[in-house]
């Protein structure tokens, strides 16, 4: 078992540099090299991050590492090839752009491949394997990890692209978690390492939606964790693509909401804070929020603002907040 996972590891190492070499120095690697050039990231972001491709080949992958000796049956237990129902081994990534993703010490574990052609899905994943396990691997940790220490915060965002942009423009301190589907245990790696959290996912619905749920499982670590809202149908690699680095920073400087202002902004949409009923459960839905943050000063000042917008005495609405439930700072 410690040898069949050895032998995954370097498998996967085999591969990454693999992949690497044949996007920076084969011509059958300037597809994915074009690709990732017009979409505005430099070498040295490709490189930091060691992507690759995988070239548009059935067996590329299969034969490098059958004739390096690997068990190609452990090779589709590692997730690194597929196997048909007619018992042939083929490649998984093959024509995509390919992210490794290394766990917290840096070794290389999955993958993520992106199409540059109109083949669907998107993205293929690594699924669980014995060594890779989506709930506990954040896209970029190893890169981002000095940074993170230093600054003690961390910019999280949804996709891997998104990840690189950041990076580049600066913001080393950035990571993803792989698909939308962040965890206690991704929310315990990092309460252990920063003290801020600042969510930057999509600015579309599913992006706020996904914020939402981030944001609620941030706030049960010690954590001060703030949202960076994009405008609608933007990302961060959008955004930076878009307004360029200085744009960013600026942006990123300026435009931090804390969770209550994000819950304000959210829980206000699609209401109508005209009619009384809406209105009353806007209120009572903020109360709610409010009565989670675990600082006494924040809650009062956030009391104090909705009794000022809605013309409501503050002693009304503190009689009406559920008991807060968190310690004091
Ligand atoms: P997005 O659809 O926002 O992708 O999904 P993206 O990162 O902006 O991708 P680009 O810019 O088009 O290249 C966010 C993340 O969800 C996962 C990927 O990790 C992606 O980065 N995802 C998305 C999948 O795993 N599979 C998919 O088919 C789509
Ligand atoms: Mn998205
Ligand atoms: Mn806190
Ligand atoms: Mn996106
Ligand atoms: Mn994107």
């Amino acid at each position: 078992d410690q040898q069949i996972r050895k032998q995954m590891r370097d498998a996967h190492r085999v591969v990454a540099e693999l992949y690497h070499e044949v996007l920076m120095k084969t011509e059958a690697g300037d597809v994915g090299l074009t690709y990732l050039t017009n979409r505005g990231l430099h070498e040295e972001t490709i490189a930091a991050y060691k992507i690759g491709y995988a070239p548009d080949q059935r067996r590329f992958t299969v034969d490098s590492l059958e004739r390096r000796g690997f068990d190609l049956e452990v090779m589709v237990e590692a997730g690194l090839i597929s196997k048909s129902r007619a018992g042939e081994y083929f490649d998984r990534f093959e024509g995509r752009v390919v992210f490794p993703i290394a766990d917290r010490d840096g070794t290389i574990v999955g993958f993520s491949g992106r199409s540059i052609d109109e083949r669907n899905p998107k993205y293929v994943n690594t699924s669980d394997t014995p060594l890779f396990n989506k709930s506990e691997l954040l896209f970029g940790f190893p890169q981002a990890r000095a940074t993170m220490r230093k600054q003690k915060r961390v910019f999280l965002v949804e996709g891997n692209v998104d990840v690189l942009q950041v990076a580049q423009a600066g913001t080393k301190e950035v990571v993803a978690s792989l698909g939308t589907a962040f965890s206690s245990g991704h929310a315990r790696a990092l309460a252990r390492m920063v003290d801020e959290v600042i969510v930057c996912y999509d600015g579309d619905h599913a992006g706020q939606e996904a914020t939402l749920k981030v944001v609620r499982l941030l706030e049960t670590y010690p954590l001060d964790v703030q949202v960076l809202l994009l405008p609608e149908k933007t990302d961060p690699d959008d955004y930076i693509r878009t307004n360029g680095t200085e744009q960013w920073q600026r942006f990123v400087d300026s435009e931090r909401l804390s969770v209550l202002d994000f819950m304000n902004r959210t829980l206000r949409r699609g209401k109508n804070l005209n009619r009384e009923g809406e209105r009353i459960r806007f209120i009572e839905s903020m109360l709610e929020e409010i009565s989670k943050s675990d600082n006494s000063i924040r809650r009062d000042l956030y009391v104090k603002k909705l009794a000022d917008e809605f013309e409501i005495p503050v002693n009304t609405l503190l009689s009406r907040m559920p008991a807060t439930g968190k310690k004091e700072q």
